[in-house]
């Protein structure tokens, strides 16, 4: 696999501009190895409506959105550390202040770190279908994720779901609908004509179709959730990927489009050494810049 650069492409430029490097802003933070509730008012130092993108990759997205929506607060949880070193980059150059990237398992964070109503909107685009048999267990959408999900927002909130990979849509469409009113959205986002991440545009060049939605979460008790996600099937899913071989794994980009994308078990090691348990420590650069 070729070495990741700070710089190395990112696909089509971001949204926003660049400024002066006084300017930019940290925007990445630790969640520590205690599992606890996020603390959204000290990391953001307000109270605003806020965003959380499960897998967020290189940050797409949440650049664009937080760019859109200064008066909302976004967060990015992701496995890979270049992709989100990127991600936290772009941010920063950009001055924003009501985006952060953190390292971290999103579905750990959706369901233990995200107290019951604390989220406004959930995003998940893309998520890794697995093609191989032996690691569908890490597919990030389950009957507990979104149940997870349904506990995290607050009444009325969204969960927003993309994919590119037909059989995913499908398991998507099977079970979301029991926690949500699953409203699918047709054609490219208003918001982002060229695609929201940078998954989908890479799907849109290979001519893959897009499939999206936005669930509303519905009303229900704590039981109806149980007994509804206790009737799911879970995500064992042939995702179908022809010609596909064993060492493939191509749901997330590529280092040259600046999400690295293979199985978070292929990332995770660090360089030498043992697995580490929890946040990794990141070096301390000589001279200031946008990490945090
Ligand atoms: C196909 S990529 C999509 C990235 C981005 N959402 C996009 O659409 O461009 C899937 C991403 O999800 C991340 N991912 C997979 N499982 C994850 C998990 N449990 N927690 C956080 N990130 C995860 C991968 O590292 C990868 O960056």
């Amino acid at each position: 696999m070729r070495k990741f650069r700070r710089g190395a492409p990112s696909g089509p430029p971001f949204p926003g501009v660049v400024l002066p490097r006084e300017q930019w802003s940290r925007t990445r933070v630790g969640l520590g190895r205690e599992v606890r509730p996020f603390d959204w008012l000290a990391t953001f130092g307000r109270e605003a409506p806020r965003v959380v993108d499960l897998g967020c990759g290189n940050g797409r997205y949440l650049v664009g959105s937080a760019l859109a929506r200064r008066d909302h607060d976004h967060f990015g949880v992701e496995l890979v550390p270049p992709a989100l070193r990127l991600g936290s980059l772009r941010a920063g150059q950009r001055g924003l202040t009501n985006l952060k990237f953190a390292w971290g398992d999103a579905n750990e964070f959706i369901a233990q770190r995200c107290p019951r109503g604390s989220i406004h909107e959930a995003h998940l685009y893309h998520p890794q279908p697995y093609y191989d048999r032996s690691k569908r267990d890490r597919r990030q959408l389950t009957p507990q994720t979104l149940a997870a999900i349904h506990r995290a927002l607050a009444p009325g909130g969204l969960f927003v779901f993309q994919t590119d990979n037909p059989a995913y849509w499908s398991y998507a469409c099977e079970v979301a609908p029991a926690l949500f009113e699953w409203r699918v959205v047709e054609g490219p986002w208003p918001d982002a004509p060229d695609g929201r991440t940078l998954r989908e545009i890479v799907a849109r060049s290979k001519g893959l179709a897009i499939y999206r939605a936005v669930g509303v979460r519905l009303e229900l008790d704590d039981e109806e959730v149980a007994r509804r996600g206790a009737a799911m099937p879970t995500p064992d899913f042939d995702a179908n990927k022809p010609g596909y071989g064993a060492e493939e794994e191509p749901g997330a980009p590529s280092a040259g489009e600046d999400a690295p994308g293979a199985s978070p078990s292929k990332k995770l090691p660090p360089k030498k050494g043992p697995l580490r348990k929890g946040p990794p420590r990141f070096k301390r650069r000589r001279r200031g810049g946008p990490r945090a």
